[in-house]
């Protein structure tokens, strides 16, 4: 849509809030951003915090790269501006979604420092939490479960982070995962612990 027929659009206020929604739910809102390479342990422990949480009567969902990809960003490859435009996408779908009173994750390798704090600042009013996932490119590379560390080393996949593209860590997370140091229950309990501390949950 053209710049000028989009001024023409005004934002309708809703009679039910986030805030209204939160305390039927009888808990917090929000976006866990966790970042980190692939095969670092992003979507595992995303979706092992949601499972632990969805059985305590929590509303959760997980945005997964790998599945987003697949529909809502099939049209997006992995050159700079391709991620940018995911990571975006990515940021207004989750806002919607804390809107509508659900604990989010997204489980992307946002490996641009600019893009995750682009999703920080739609965040500003809201839960928004930051946890990198942390492991070496060497551990990863062991890990492989794709096969595509190895595809990238051979040039056969482009522009594979860590590999051929580069990932920004986070300054100023608010909380480190370290995958090498932590087992997967481990980590699940540190991002659990962290959620009740901040009283989201
Ligand atoms: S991001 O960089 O734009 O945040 P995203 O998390 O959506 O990436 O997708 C990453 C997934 O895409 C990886 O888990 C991997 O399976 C797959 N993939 C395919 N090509 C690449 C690439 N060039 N770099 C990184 N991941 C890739």
């Amino acid at each position: 849509m053209a710049t000028n027929e989009a001024n023409h659009v005004i934002w309708h206020e809703c009679l039910v809030k986030r805030c209204d929604r939160n305390s039927l739910n009888k808990h917090q809102s929000g976006l866990v951003w966790l970042t980190g390479l692939s095969a670092a342990g992003k979507s595992t422990i995303a979706h092992a915090v949601e499972k632990e949480l969805h059985d305590q009567g929590i509303r959760t969902y997980v945005l997964d790269g790998d599945n987003i990809r697949h529909g809502l960003n099939s049209n997006l490859g992995f050159s700079p501006e391709d991620r940018k435009e995911n990571i975006r996408r990515i940021g207004e779908v989750a806002r919607l979604m804390a809107d509508a009173g659900v604990l989010t994750f997204a489980a992307f390798i946002s490996p641009y420092r600019e893009d995750r704090d682009t999703v920080r600042r739609l965040f500003k009013e809201d839960n928004f939490i930051e946890i990198y996932v942390k492991c070496s490119v060497e551990e990863c590379e062991r890990r492989d479960p794709k096969g595509q560390y190895k595809k990238a080393r051979a040039g056969i996949i482009k522009n594979y982070t860590g590999i051929s593209a580069p990932y920004e860590e986070p300054l100023t997370p608010e909380l480190v995962i370290d995958t090498e140091a932590m087992s997967l229950e481990e980590s699940k309990k540190c991002l659990i612990e962290y959620l009740c501390e901040r009283k989201i949950i």
